[in-house]
């Protein structure tokens, strides 16, 4: 395994736990943030104006991590690629794609750990799925999408600019992207002179040259550490339109 910390065990516990895990692994029953649980389902059942969208649209995930987000377009869409660029997460994603479930430890306390079972939901469509291992930045797609999901990659890719000038030419026009940031910048992930600062408002001179915005929210989420440290994260989510041209 590299050092990049999303090939990681501890990483792949933690987004495992967060795309699959009940939602009292995620977070105790005692606390009261439960409104931060099945983010990435959230994403896409919340997110997305569907309505508005073609009957069977068609879905790109940049950073799709263990692939839950993906899992959950699969019941809507008719074809779906996932890209990250970790090989441990995506080989996760394939394993739980093709046998349904994956076990993999998780942590408890200093250095022990346990086995857990996470198993996809029912009601997915896994054969419509193309989990791919790819950097967001140069990636090459041989068609574009009805709809981009990009959920937390902002802030973790080297050259944020980079992701934002591509995302229009991804999409058909009328196709939306839901973006998602908690904005928290990290000069392992991004030198400093590339982060976008304020965020939110970098991120919209960027796009609204060639997107509608639709709505601006929280979306909330939670990351188990162990079971009693959680890292509680409040990205912001905005869902933008193609302009038609
Ligand atoms: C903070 S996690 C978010 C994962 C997922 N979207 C979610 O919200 O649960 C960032 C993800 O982006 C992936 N990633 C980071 N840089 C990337 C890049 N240049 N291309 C593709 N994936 C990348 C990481 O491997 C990791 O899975």
């Amino acid at each position: 395994m590299s050092s990049d910390f999303y090939e990681t065990s501890p990483a792949l516990a933690q987004y495992l736990i967060l795309h699959y895990g009940p939602a009292e692994w995620q977070l105790p029953s005692s606390a009261s943030h439960s409104e931060a649980a099945d983010f990435p389902v959230r994403c896409v059942q919340e997110g997305f104006r569907w309505q508005e969208l073609p009957p069977h649209p068609t879905a790109l995930e940049l950073g799709c991590a263990v692939g839950r987000s993906c899992f959950e377009l699969s019941r809507r869409c008719r074809r779906v690629v996932g890209l990250d660029r970790s090989e441990t997460f995506l080989q996760a994603a394939r394993l739980l794609q093709e046998a349904g479930s994956i076990r993999c430890p998780v942590p408890l306390e200093g250095d022990q750990i346990e086995d857990r079972d996470f198993s996809l939901p029912v009601g997915v469509c896994p054969k419509r799925i193309d989990f791919r291992v790819g950097d967001a930045l140069s990636a090459a797609f041989e068609k574009r999408f009805d709809m981009v999901l990009a959920a937390n990659l902002l802030d973790r890719v080297s050259d944020p600019t980079a992701l934002l000038d591509r995302l229009p030419a991804l999409l058909h026009p009328g196709g939306q992207l839901l973006l998602s940031s908690p904005f928290s910048w990290l000069s392992e992930h991004t030198s400093r002179d590339r982060w976008l600062l304020p965020g939110s408002q970098r991120v919209d001179s960027l796009l609204l040259p060639h997107f509608t915005l639709l709505r601006r929210w929280d979306l909330p989420l939670v990351l188990r550490e162990h079971p009693r440290k959680f890292q509680w994260c409040l990205p912001e989510a905005t869902l933008w339109r193609k302009k038609p041209f």
